[in-house]
C-alpha cells in the first residue's frame, strides 16, 4: 500500500522523518528523528508501580493509555514537527509486556493508516544496541555490543546496522533482575539498580564477597548471585539485626562489583574470540556508574575503541526505536498493518 512512496524514498537519507513509539514495559516514550538525528526523545516513566516491588503488567497497559497522546505530541512539539510531516511511524513490536505493546503498536498503525504512511516494527533488543548509533562518535562494523537490561543480558555481533547477530546471553536471571533482586532483598524499593549504584559510591567493594558462577561459553548467569546474597544476609541478620542499615555501602559495592566482573569477563573474551575490538554497552544497567566506568577502563587496557549511550538513551526510550527504524528505512524494511506485537521474539 505504500509501494511509491518507499521506492522513491527509501534509496535516498534525505530529509526521512521518523515518529516512533516505545511502549514495551513501563515507559511511555515517543521520539522525532530526521536522518539519523534525533530530534526530540519524550519519556513518561510510570511510578505506580513502586510500592508493589515490580511492574504490574495491568497497571502498565492502563498507564500507557493514559499517556500515549501527551507524549506523542510533546516529542512532536519538541522536535517542532507536525505529524503531517512524518515519513514512518515506527513502534516496539517485541518483546516485552504484551498489553504494553498494544497500546504503542495500536497507536502507531492508526496514525500509518490515517495519515497513509508506512510502518515499521522494531525489535526493543535491537535497538538498545542501535543508541550505541545515536551521537557521535559512532562504532564502526563489525562491533560488539554487552546489552543489560531489566529483562535480558546478551553479547551481541553487529556486522552491520541490520545485520545483528546474539552470541551469547543469560542462561536465567537479567542483570538488570539481579540488581532488583538483590535491592528487594535489602529491602529497596523497584528498581533498585538506581539506588544500588547509589549507594556502592560510597562502600568498599572488597568488603563482602559474593561467588561468581562459572558458566560454558559467552553466557551469563545471575540467579546463584541472588540466593548466595539472600543466604548471607540470612546469616549475618542472625547475629546482628541492623547488619543491612549498618553496612548498606558495603554490601551494594561488593554486590555491584561482583555483577560487574561477571559482565566485563565474558565481554572481554568475545572480544578475543572474535578479534573485535569496537565494543558498546547498551540497556537500562549501561546507566550504572560503576559498570561504565570499568568498562572504559578495560577499553583502555585492551586498546579497544569503547562506546556507551548518553543516559537517557541507556534505560528504555523511544529515540533508540526511531534510531534502529532509520536504518530499518533507509533498507527497504517495512511492516503492513497485520504485524503485531509479540511478548517474545526470535531475534531476526
Ligand atoms: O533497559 P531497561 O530500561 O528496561 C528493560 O528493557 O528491561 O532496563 C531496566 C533495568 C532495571 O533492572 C534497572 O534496575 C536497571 O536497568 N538500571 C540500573 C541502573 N539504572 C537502571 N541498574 C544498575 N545501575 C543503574 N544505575
Ligand atoms: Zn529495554
Amino acid at each position: 500500500m505504500f509501494d511509491n512512496e518507499i521506492k522513491s524514498r527509501h534509496l535516498t537519507n534525505s530529509d526521512i522523518t521518523i515518529l516512533a513509539i516505545e511502549s514495551s514495559c513501563d515507559e511511555t516514550s515517543a521520539s522525532v528523528c530526521r536522518d539519523g538525528k534525533i530530534l526530540s526523545n519524550h519519556t513518561a516513566n510510570q511510578t505506580v508501580h513502586e510500592k508493589y516491588g515490580g511492574v504490574v503488567p495491568e497497571l502498565a497497559s492502563r498507564a500507557h493509555m493514559q499517556n500515549i497522546v501527551p507524549v506523542v505530541d510533546a516529542a512532536l512539539s519538541n522536535a517542532n514537527c507536525q505529524l503531517t510531516a512524518i515519513d514512518a511511524f515506527a513502534f516496539t513490536q517485541a518483546p516485552g509486556l504484551i498489553g504494553s505493546l498494544l497500546v504503542g503498536a495500536q497507536f502507531a498503525k492508526s496514525l500509518s493508516l490515517a495519515l497513509n504512511k508506512p510502518l515499521i516494527a522494531v525489535h526493543h533488543m535491537q535497538a538498545h544496541v542501535m543508541a550505541n548509533l545515536i551521537n557521535d562518535p559512532k562504532p564502526e562494523f563489525p562491533s560488539l555490543c554487552l546489552t543489560v537490561s531489566g529483562g535480558h543480558t546478551q553479547i551481541v555481533l553487529a556486522n552491520s546496522a541490520t545485520d545483528l547477530k546474539v552470541i551469547g546471553e543469560t542462561i536465567d536471571d537479567a542483570a538488570g533482575e539481579a540488581f532488583d533482586k538483590s535491592a528487594k532483598i535489602l529491602g529497596l524499593p523497584y528498581p533498585g539498580g538506581p539506588l544500588i549504584d547509589k549507594y556502592a559510591n560510597s562502600g568498599n567493594p572488597r568488603a563482602f564477597k559474593f561467588a561468581e558462577p562459572q558458566v560454558e561459553g559467552l553466557n551469563f548467569s545471575f540467579s546463584g548471585l541472588k540466593t548466595s546474597i539472600l543466604y548471607f544476609l540470612q546469616k549475618e541478620i542472625k547475629q546482628n539485626s541492623q547488619f543491612i542499615e549498618q553496612n548498606m555501602a558495603g554490601i551494594c559495592a561488593s554486590l555491584q562489583t561482583t555483577i560487574i566482573n561477571i559482565l566485563l569477563k565474558k565481554l572481554k573474551k568475545a572480544s578475543l574470540q572474535t578479534g573485535i575490538t569496537e565494543i558498546c554497552i547498551a540497556g537500562g544497567v549501561s546507566a550504572n556508574s560503576g559498570l561504565r566506568k570499568a568498562f572504559k577502563e578495560m577499553g583502555e587496557k585492551n586498546n579497544w575503541n569503547t562506546f556507551i549511550p548518553d543516559f537517557e538513551y541507556c534505560t528504555d526510550n523511544a529515540a533508540m526505536i526511531a534510531i534502529t527504524a532509520y536504518y530499518k528505512y533507509l533498507a527497504g524494511d517495512f511492516s503492513d498493518l497485520s504485524v503485531s506485537p509479540t511478548a517474545k521474539a526470535a531475534w531476526v
